[in-house]
């Protein structure tokens, strides 16, 4: 799984951009193995793009978090519905406050820049910034929630149930002619299955890829558990 810089939540802190990330993997490992993209997808457009680009399957998580379904709060919610292409930014000033250091070298976290990411750009040291987050904390105040999400949240405006979503992404994706068309309503089914288990990262696959190669997928991380998607009822080749 390749994860561009736009990606949200915590990834590769060099990452490059998604799109230019791909088409260099693709490049340089044409007869490779099964390549995944995530980072900043939150369109059906987009996902016919990645598919048609050479990728087999694309992950999508912030898209998610603008469901009912999402544990976010309603005010982090409000905040998302809210915010722009440029509203997060990659850091770890977010963790810091948020007491959740601990990741490997080289990983960050890409969230909502609000208050604390100022907090941070002004130079404030981390007893000050952890001070005024716990003060917004206790008077419930909503400019220094911690907010993990991607690029992509700059594309969403509106909460909708997760299976409602899925439909408009694969619809649009139908539309716009990509190289698997007999696959999509195949997507579409494996996909709600995948978001009544999951919340926080979703596999859009093509099945074409998945049953050619009989490649039997797990959502890794602290996921795992919770979460292993077979999509193909198949066996790992
Ligand atoms: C709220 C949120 C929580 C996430 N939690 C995890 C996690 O626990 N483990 C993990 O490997 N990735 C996690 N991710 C990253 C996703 O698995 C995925 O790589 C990313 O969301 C894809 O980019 P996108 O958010 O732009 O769609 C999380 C992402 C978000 C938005």
């Amino acid at each position: 799984m390749y994860t561009g810089n736009e990606a949200g939540g915590h990834g590769g802190a060099k990452a490059p951009p998604l799109s230019s990330f791909l088409q260099a993997v693709l490049t340089a490992i044409p007869d490779g193995p099964v390549v995944i993209a995530a980072g900043g997808v939150s369109t059906g457009a987009q996902i016919a793009a990645l598919l048609t680009q050479g990728a087999a399957g694309v992950v999508l998580g912030t898209r998610f978090l603008f469901t009912p379904e999402c544990p976010y709060s309603a005010e982090k919610k409000a905040v998302l519905i809210s915010s722009d292409l440029n509203a997060t930014k990659r850091g770890m000033a977010f963790d810091e406050v948020n007491r959740t250091m601990g990741w490997p070298e080289g990983i960050d976290g890409r969230a909502i820049a609000n208050d604390i990411f100022t907090d941070y750009l002004e130079g404030a040291g981390l007893e000050e910034r952890l001070k005024g987050y716990d003060e917004s904390t206790a008077k419930g105040e909503t400019n220094r929630l911690v907010i993990w999400a991607g690029v992509g949240a700059g594309l969403i405006n509106e909460i909708k149930r997760a299976t409602v979503s899925t439909s408009v992404i694969i619809g649009s994706t139908a539309e716009t002619k990509i190289k698997f068309p007999g696959c999509i309503q195949r997507v579409a089914r494996g996909d709600s299955e995948i978001i009544e288990s999951s919340l926080a990262s979703t596999l859009v696959m093509c099945p074409r890829c998945l049953f050619e190669r009989k490649i039997v997928f797990k959502v890794t991380g602290s996921l795992a558990d919770r979460n292993s998607i077979d999509l193909n009822s198949g066996s790992r080749s």
